[in-house]
């Protein structure tokens, strides 16, 4: 059968090291116009722009001139059934997990209702320029099958899974430990490195699952090591209040994990705020992964992720917009919220290290770097195309800039899906601005 081919051209931004690492050279970094080759949707070569290579002889060239090319940004933890109660009013988070995000779940055991916001929600989040999602589910199976069929039809890399809870939740949003465990497994070997598709066992977080349930979950992982294991971990104060009543017997709140079987290497814990050195030090020996989830933080009013900490240290972490406890779909709006929780704790990020975070960090923290993240051969032609003046009050500090981080710097402080040219996912154009 002959090869699918594209040449797509554009200043390249991708990295090769990691600028959270303390021998960093940002001279290293050279974003210069470049021209990619694909083979079936994997990067085969990038070459200087307008290398002509003969075995690509009659491929028309996607020419994106001065336009940025990044890999696709990488949102590691969302809840793609939360899409339609985004922005909801008033609440922290337990009472707003009841009143806005219980009653809202509990619809998901509709397939087409599951697939209508599943759909709704891949559209919000390609036209970010977000190629690669985690998404949690709810404890219907239909949501799940529902959100991988959506993104199979994209040819998506995406993480998902069931949504375990056995207790603390409604009558009709809880599932017991054994169908958590029957519909995890059933879910996981349909659908586990399908095409695109990876499963993460998910309980919920230590709350709304008994420790039977807890436990079912951990055998289940020992059973399917190579699956992700996606929870929740010291979110809001309140909360691990009550984590410490439900499990009087745990030394912290990753504990509650541990001594189910839910701590490991490809182990990843959302928020992961207010963690104390025993649950720091405990979560680095391991190699477990952190996501960072800035806009939900200030908007549910969490905290403040402490990233100089955790970044500098062998703990992973990537960056995510908790859709909808997050207030954008956006991981350009996401980076700027990143910057300011920073900013708070005396840290000013760079914008190398905040597009590092939303691409590479985050494909590194769901153990998916060998195919997404950068843009080198090899790597899922993946790709998200950016305006670096795309509005007149970005413009006009963009073009004034002395180099290429100070032109990037207010697309990624005041961006938003204007900015986003195009997305590619394995080299097809899923995405264009003011068409698709
Ligand atoms: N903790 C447990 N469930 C949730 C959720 O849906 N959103 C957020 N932000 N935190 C949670
Ligand atoms: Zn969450």
């Amino acid at each position: 059968m002959s090869k699918d081919k594209k040449i797509i051209e554009g200043r390249v931004l991708s990295f090769d090291k990691n600028p959270f690492d303390k021998d960093f050279d940002l001279s290293s970094l050279k974003i210069q116009r470049k021209r990619i080759f694909v083979i079936d949707g994997i990067i085969n070569s990038i070459e200087e722009a307008n290398f002509n290579r003969s075995d690509f002889n009659n491929i028309e060239v996607m020419d994106y001139g001065e336009h940025l090319i990044s890999a696709g940004f990488v949102d590691a933890h969302v809840h793609y059934p939360q899409t339609a109660i985004i922005a909801s009013w008033g609440k922290r988070l337990i009472d707003w997990l009841n009143v806005y995000t219980f009653p809202e779940e509990m619809k998901f055991n509709n397939l087409n209702y599951a697939s209508e916001i599943a759909n709704r929600y891949l559209n919000f989040s390609l036209s970010s320029g977000t190629t690669t999602v985690a998404s949690y589910c709810t404890i219907h199976p239909e949501s799940v099958n529902a959100f991988f069929e959506a993104a199979a039809a994209y040819n998506m890399c995406v993480v998902a899974g069931k949504t375990c809870m056995d207790r603390n939740a409604p009558e009709g949003l809880c599932d017991t430990t054994k169908s958590a465990y029957d519909d995890s497994k059933a879910l996981l070997e349909a659908w586990h490195k399908k095409g695109r598709a990876h499963y993460a066992i998910t309980p919920r977080f230590s709350p709304t699952s008994t420790p039977d349930q807890l436990s079912a979950l951990g055998a289940l992982w020992a059973e399917y090591p190579d699956c992700l294991m996606q929870t929740h971990l010291s979110e809001q104060v309140d909360e691990i209040d009550w984590v410490r009543k439900l499990f009087p017997k745990a030394r912290d709140y990753l504990d509650t994990y541990e001594t189910f079987g839910l701590l490991g290497t490809r182990g990843v814990y959302g928020h992961a705020i207010h963690l104390e050195a025993r649950e720091i030090d405990r979560l680095n020996e391991v190699g477990a992964s952190l996501i960072h989830c800035p806009t939900s933080n200030t908007f549910i009013g969490s905290g403040l992720f402490d990233i100089a900490r955790l970044a500098s240290r062998s703990t992973k972490v990537g960056l995510a917009t908790d859709i909808g406890g997050g207030s954008s779909f956006s991981m350009l709006r996401t980076m700027a919220c990143a910057y300011e929780i920073a900013q708070l704790r005396g840290i000013a990020l760079h914008p190398a290290q905040l597009m590092w975070l939303a691409t590479q960090g985050s494909a590194k923290a769901l153990h998916l770097d060998d195919q997404i993240g950068s843009l080198t051969a090899g790597m899922a032609a993946d790709l998200v195309v950016l305006d670096l003046s795309s509005t007149p009050a970005i413009s006009q500090r963009s073009t004034r800039a002395n180099d290429i981080w100070e032109e990037l710097f207010p697309t990624i402080m005041m961006g938003d899906d204007r900015a986003i040219v195009a997305t590619h996912v394995a080299g097809e154009k899923v995405y264009q601005r003011g068409v698709i």
